[in-house]
């Protein structure tokens, strides 16, 4: 069976104890024949800074650039709050997606049958939920310049951060959202603010002339806080849902909460095919190093469970073993185990690894 070369970067946080559960399925995975891993293991974040002085050094790069795929835990907390912007943890994430070329980050939204009640919106709204949100990752303000906080003359400051899109940067998500949508229910909406906005005029103009080469996909355009509002209101109406990379984190976020809990979504963060068909690809959940829990033992590593997944399917085309994998975390969720947040008031939560071993148990009985 081919080995792939994969990487870990737990990060900080629940970071390292979400990872340990999917090191967990990779051995079940292994020892069922299912599928068979190289592993190695770096330092990111606050980690990194901690042993290194920085969030990520060149050698944890050339190997991320080395890997079949990278999986990554969260990075950041409290502990690095002082240390100076260039090399907050968060810095080595956004080199990580830069510098590997992962501008595609596809993060699915699917309310699992179990916890249609778990959401804080009502059951008939979120039961059957699946979105995929498309967010663009290595442009916008998280990258553009000038990115600064200047002296005035009155000693005041001000702050500068800039949001740029070119044509070039806009097709190629639009692109990935048009051929998601074909393999779904067909329909694209794009979240922007044209009215506002001059790079949100661009966004909708670049979108809606890549539509013309997808007359089978629908294309809708709606404005971003409008978007919000419906996502809370009727979320069902959206399948993919094509954005910038700023939109794009806060929009996931409020997805996350219809499926339960931030502790749910999973997401792949893929580069361009390159001319031997394949593609750098990193996966990591949602949410992030939720200090309030670390250490605990109270971490739902289900969405870090199901990044293993998305990489078995996008990285290396196991979609059977991710099917498997998918399935048995809808079982278990299904036998009614709950880690802390997606626990019923007054049941009994599991802890982190007790989930990661629920998980397992179903992965073996259906294989
Ligand atoms: P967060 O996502 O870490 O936590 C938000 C809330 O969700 C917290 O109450 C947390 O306990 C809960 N939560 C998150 N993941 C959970 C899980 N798997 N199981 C159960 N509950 C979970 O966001 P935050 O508190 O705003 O940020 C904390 C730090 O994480 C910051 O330094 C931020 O920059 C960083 N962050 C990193 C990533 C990443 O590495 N990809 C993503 C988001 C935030
Ligand atoms: C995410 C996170 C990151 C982002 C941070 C940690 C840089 O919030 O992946 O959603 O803003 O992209
Ligand atoms: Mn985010």
């Amino acid at each position: 069976m081919t080995s792939y070369k994969l990487l870990l970067l737990p990060g900080d946080g629940i970071g390292p104890e979400v990872m340990a559960e999917v090191e967990k399925v990779i051995g079940a995975l292994d020892a069922l024949g299912l599928a068979r891993f190289e592993i190695e293991r770096d330092l990111v974040g606050g980690s990194a800074i901690d042993a290194h002085g920085k969030p990520l050094t060149d050698e944890a790069l050339a190997r991320a650039d080395a890997a079949d795929a990278i999986l990554l835990g969260a990075v950041g907390g409290p502990k690095w709050a002082d240390v100076a912007y260039e090399i907050r943890p968060e810095a080595g994430l956004l080199r990580l997606r830069k510098d590997l070329g992962l501008f595609a980050n596809l993060r699915p939204a699917i309310c699992y049958p179990a916890l249609a009640d778990g959401s804080a919106l009502k059951r008939e709204l979120v039961e059957g939920l699946d979105i995929m949100i498309v967010r663009e990752l290595t442009g916008g303000v998280y990258f553009g310049e000038p990115k600064e906080i200047t002296t005035l003359p009155d000693g005041s400051k001000r702050a500068v951060d800039t949001q740029v899109y070119t044509t070039a940067e806009i097709e190629r998500i639009a692109h990935v959202a048009f051929d998601l949508a074909r393999k779904r229910s067909g329909r694209v909406a794009s979240a922007e603010k044209h009215n506002v906005m001059k790079s949100g005029v661009l966004w909708k103009e670049v979108v809606t002339k890549v539509h013309a080469d997808y007359s089978d996909v629908t294309l809708e355009h709606v404005l971003a806080d409008n978007c919000a509002m419906q996502l809370v209101r009727r979320p069902k109406q959206y399948d993919v849902l094509v954005t910038d990379n700023l939109f794009g984190d806060v929009l996931s976020d409020v997805a996350a909460m219809l499926t339960g809990s931030l502790g749910m979504l999973p997401s792949a963060s893929l580069g361009a095919v390159d001319a031997k068909g394949s593609r750098k690809a990193l996966y990591e959940p949602v949410h992030g190093s939720a200090p309030d829990i670390a250490g605990k033992g109270y971490a739902n590593p289900i969405a870090m469970i199901g990044s293993l997944a998305m990489c078995l399917r996008y990285s290396f085309g196991l979609g059977e073993a991710a099917d498997l994998l998918d399935s048995a975390v809808t079982r278990t969720l299904a036998s009614g185990a709950r880690t802390r947040d997606i626990a019923a008031e007054g049941t009994t939560p599991i802890s982190t690894s007790e989930m990661g071993d629920a998980i397992i148990r179903e992965l073996k009985h259906a294989a």
